[in-house]
C-alpha cells in the first residue's frame, strides 16, 4: 500500500499525455489519498433536485468513510446531514432513499427534525442539552436543479460555477421534472478508469453501436476552445439555440474541473433513442425544439450528463474500493409527463443502458489490463483523448499540490 509521499512520487515521475502508473489505478493507499484529497474536498454532484421532491424525502449516498443524507426541509429546502445519530453513531437512514417525516434513529429513537435540529431524546436526564446534539451538516447547494454536496469544512469556491450551471439549466425546468427512471451499477474499476472511458470518443465506433446513431464520435465535437472556438456545425448550433434563449457556448472552470457547451447530436437526430426521435412527447421546461442538441455539462470527480430537449440523463459516480465504482445514472422527464403516454420507458432509457453496461465492459477490461504486471504507461492519442490529457492533468495537479508540502502558515 502506497504512503502519500510514495503516492506524489508516483505523480512526479508520470510521463506527460501517457496514462498512469498501474499503482495510481489500484492501490488501496492512492485510494486513500484520493478520497482525503479529491472526494473529501470538492464539491460532488449528489442527486437532481425533483427527486426530493415533497417535504421529508430523502436520499442517501457513501462517499467513502462518510454516509451522507440529503433531505427536503418543512420549508422547501434541501440540506445534506452527515447519516450518523450523534447518540452512539448508528446510521440514521439505511435505505437507498424514502420520505420520513423526522429522522428517527432506528437503535434508541432519538428524533430530528428536517433541519437537523434534535428534538426528542428519551431519558436524558434534566441537563442534557439537546441543542448540543443536532446532526453534523454537510454543505448543500442546489444549482438549478443539481444538489451538490461537499464534506469539507471550508468548501472550494462554486461562484464561477453557480451562475453559469444555473443559466445553462434554466430552460431545462428541472425543477420541474421528475426522475422516470433510475440504474445503479458496479463497474470493476477505478474512479479514475470510469472518467477516463467517459472523456473520450475514441472507442465509441467499437463498442458503443446503439449510441452512435445519435452521438458524433468526431472528437472536432467536443474539442472546443472557447466560446467562438469551435467547428463549423457546432457555431452553427450554438447561433440557433442561442436565438431561441438557450445559453449553448463552450464554457469552463479556469481548470477545466467542469465543461458546459451544447452540441447538435447527428444528423439533426432529436434524442438518443435508436429511432433518433425524442422518446419524450413533452418537452422538458421551456426547450424551444426537439432538435436542440444535448447540452453537455461534466464536473470533477464525479458527474457528467447530458440536458436534452425531450429528457435529461445524469450521472454520479461514487468510488467503493480501488477497483470498483458505482455509477447511477437517472433519466428526467417533465413531471407532467405520463409513462405510457407521452413516453415508453424502453424506449427512452434503451441507448444509455446499452452504453453504460458497454462502458462497464471496456473499464473493467482495461483495469484487467492495467493489473497486470505487464502493463505499462501508454500514450494517449492528442487528436481522439484531448479530453483524457486535460483530466488527467487536473487530477495530478490538484493531487501534487494537496500531497505537495504546504506553505507554512504565517505567525
Ligand atoms: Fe441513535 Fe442511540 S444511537 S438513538
Amino acid at each position: 500500500m502506497l504512503s502519500q509521499s510514495e503516492t506524489l512520487a508516483r505523480l512526479g515521475a508520470r510521463r506527460a499525455d501517457f496514462s498512469l502508473d498501474r499503482d495510481l489505478y489500484c492501490d488501496p493507499g492512492v485510494l486513500a489519498a484520493d478520497l482525503d484529497h479529491i472526494w473529501y474536498r470538492e464539491w460532488l454532484f449528489a442527486v437532481p433536485a425533483c427527486e426530493l421532491d415533497k417535504t421529508g424525502a430523502y436520499a442517501t449516498l457513501q462517499i467513502g468513510a462518510y454516509p451522507v443524507v440529503v433531505i427536503r426541509g418543512a420549508d422547501g429546502r434541501i440540506r445534506a446531514f452527515h447519516n450518523v445519530c450523534r447518540h452512539r453513531g448508528q446510521r440514521l437512514c439505511s435505505k437507498a432513499s424514502g420520505t420520513t417525516p423526522k429522522l428517527v434513529c432506528p437503535y434508541h429513537q432519538w428524533t430530528y427534525d428536517l433541519d437537523g435540529k434534535l428534538i426528542f431524546a428519551r431519558d436524558m436526564g434534566e441537563d442534557f442539552d439537546a441543542a448540543k446534539f443536532g446532526l453534523k451538516k454537510v454543505h448543500c447547494v442546489d444549482l438549478g436543479g443539481m444538489v451538490f454536496i461537499c464534506l469539507a469544512e471550508v468548501p472550494p469556491a462554486i461562484s464561477d460555477l453557480a451562475p453559469k450551471l444555473t443559466s445553462y439549466l434554466a430552460p431545462s425546468g428541472l425543477a420541474e421534472a421528475k426522475v422516470a427512471f433510475s440504474s445503479t451499477i458496479i463497474e470493476n474499476g477505478n474512479w479514475k478508469l470510469v472518467i477516463e472511458n467517459n472523456r473520450e470518443c475514441y472507442h465509441c465506433g467499437g463498442s458503443h453501436p446503439s449510441l452512435c446513431r445519435t452521438y458524433s464520435d468526431n472528437p472536432r465535437m467536443t474539442a472546443m476552445e472557447g466560446p467562438d472556438s469551435a467547428s463549423p456545425d457546432i457555431l452553427d448550433h450554438w447561433k440557433r439555440c442561442e436565438a431561441a434563449g438557450l445559453p449553448s457556448r463552450f464554457t469552463n472552470h479556469a481548470r477545466m474541473q467542469w465543461r458546459l457547451a451544447r452540441i447538435p447530436l447527428l444528423n439533426n437526430a432529436e434524442s438518443y433513442t435508436m429511432s433518433t426521435k425524442a422518446a419524450v412527447s413533452k418537452r422538458m421546461g421551456a426547450m424551444p425544439f426537439n432538435d436542440a442538441g444535448s447540452l453537455l455539462f461534466f464536473h470533477y470527480p464525479n458527474t457528467w450528463n447530458h440536458f436534452l430537449a425531450d429528457h435529461a440523463i445524469v450521472f454520479r459516480i461514487l468510488p467503493i474500493s480501488p477497483t470498483e465504482t458505482q455509477v447511477t445514472t437517472k433519466w428526467l422527464v417533465h413531471k407532467d409527463a405520463v409513462e405510457g403516454v407521452d413516453y415508453d420507458l424502453e424506449t427512452l432509457t434503451r441507448v444509455w443502458l446499452n452504453t453504460n453496461d458497454e462502458d462497464r465492459q471496456v473499464v473493467e477490461e482495461n483495469q484487467k489490463g492495467i493489473l497486470s504486471p505487464a502493463y505499462e504507461p501508454g500514450p494517449y492519442s492528442k487528436i481522439q483523448e484531448e479530453g483524457v490529457i486535460q483530466f488527467i492533468d487536473w487530477y495530478c495537479g490538484v493531487m501534487t499540490e494537496r500531497l505537495g508540502p504546504q506553505p507554512a502558515l504565517a505567525a
